[in-house]
């Protein structure tokens, strides 16, 4: 993902003035999700808002976790050309807020109680000094592996709750004559992998100390140096196929009984109901993470119009709703960003990564991910992502060697 830093700070005064767009009937959307089940739960908002009026226009950008997409939406603001709404996650969300580009929802939050209706990380994520600038859509869990069910039943083996047990399912499903593992080489598909790694090995407090702290003992340390070994053997239970390949073409594989297994958030769950085939696989969390979240929370933000918009507040307004909730979190393989859903109204997977969640939002040990843009703004982000993938690409390269390259292109940074 490009920093959008280097293009945000050169924009002067004018230009955000020239910026500022009125959208003129047509509501554009920008965002990053095209794949069937990620196109059926946005289908599913862009029907409801269309009953009330509203022209509602896509504007895709192919690549996983928003890789392309930022660089369209710098492109569009400093051409003018802002659309009405773009999707934007994480701590980016602050860095647009503070330039002023931001539309806020302070009436709707208020109508709406967004303050008692939204679990708490939510509520803080999408604030920006005390207003509301960001309109939530779901939560994603990221340390999900999927197992093919017919697969995993040939080996009259259960879901590995270890290490150990995951390799050595991982042996039987080569001899089955299929892919362990299903995966794409792609920086943030690399990184998605490394950090349920992370967690699995040095658990919630490890992994923010690593990915939010920036803690220099942590990134030195051994758990972080084994976590890199862990990554470097997951090579050895994939194909030569996996340049260019994309997480969804991974669900297929194992869907289709290629492959047995993916780690991967749970957006692909969207995808098995998109094509119908919920049953194939199933869910289980990444080895040693079974009480952990590491999560993905989707937002979108509305960009300043020179009059107040209404199909802005009408947008937010319907997406907070109870049924547009649960209606596209049940598209989008997510869970409710409302922290007063009925669970059992949704799927054993859902439920659980409903109830980890606020489970260890009470706790505090919530993993916030870094390859999905929670836990860092875009330029730190990126070190961390750019040295996982070159690591993926050469692993004979001496881990210490890339934990201190780590250290040290983080620290000026730090300051
Ligand atoms: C994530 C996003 C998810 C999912 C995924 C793959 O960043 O939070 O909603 O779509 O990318 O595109």
């Amino acid at each position: 993902m490009t920093s959008i830093r280097t293009g945000i700070t050169v924009i002067t005064l004018s230009v955000y003035l020239v910026a500022v767009h009125i959208h003129a009937g047509k509501f554009e959307v920008l965002h990053w999700w095209t794949s069937a089940g990620e196109t059926r739960a946005l289908d599913f908002i862009h029907a409801q808002l269309s009953q009330q009026g509203i022209d509602w226009q896509n504007l895709p950008v192919t690549g996983g976790a928003g890789e392309g997409a930022m660089a369209v939406l710098k492109t569009r603001v400093l051409a003018g050309k802002s659309p009405a709404a773009a999707q934007l996650i994480g701590p980016d969300v602050q860095d647009w807020a503070t330039l002023g580009f931001l539309t806020t929802l302070d009436e709707i939050a208020l109508q709406q109680h967004w303050s008692a209706i939204l679990h708490p990380t939510v509520d803080t994520l999408i604030q920006h000094q005390g207003h509301y600038v960001a309109v939530p859509f779901g939560i994603h869990r990221i340390n999900w592996l999927w197992i093919n069910r017919t697969k995993l039943k040939q080996t009259g083996r259960s879901a590995p709750q270890n290490w150990d047990d995951f390799f050595s399912l991982a042996d039987e499903f080569r001899q089955q004559g299929i892919i362990p593992l299903a995966h794409g080489n792609e920086p943030w598909q690399n990184a998605t992998l490394f950090e349920t790694l992370v967690l699995s090995l040095g658990g919630p407090r490890f992994y923010r100390s690593v990915f939010v702290e920036l803690d220099e003992q942590a990134i030195l340390s051994d758990t972080f140096a084994d976590a890199l070994r862990l990554f470097a053997r997951m090579r050895s239970l994939m194909d030569d196929d996996i340049n260019g390949r994309s997480w969804h073409q991974s669900t297929a594989l194992v869907t289709d009984g290629k492959a047995g297994m993916q780690i991967m958030g749970d957006w692909v769950k969207g995808e098995l109901s998109a094509w119908g085939k919920e049953d194939k696989l199933i869910c289980t969390a990444v080895p040693d993470t079974r009480n952990f979240h590491l999560y993905s929370i989707d937002t979108m933000v509305l960009f300043q119009q020179p009059q107040p918009d209404k199909d802005q507040q009408l947008f937010a307004a319907t997406m907070t709703a109870m049924n547009t909730q649960l209606g596209y979190s049940l598209r989008k393989g997510a869970v409710p960003v409302r922290n007063d859903i009925d669970v059992t109204l949704l799927d054993p997977c859902a439920k659980d990564s409903y109830l980890r969640f606020m489970e260890n939002e009470m706790h505090q040990t919530l993993a916030p991910s870094l390859a999905h843009s929670m836990a860092l703004n875009a330029e730190r982000e990126d070190i961390f992502i750019q040295k996982i993938h070159r690591f993926f690409q050469q692993p004979d390269t001496p881990v210490e060697q890339v934990q201190a390259e780590i250290v040290r292109n983080l620290k000026p940074l730090k300051q």
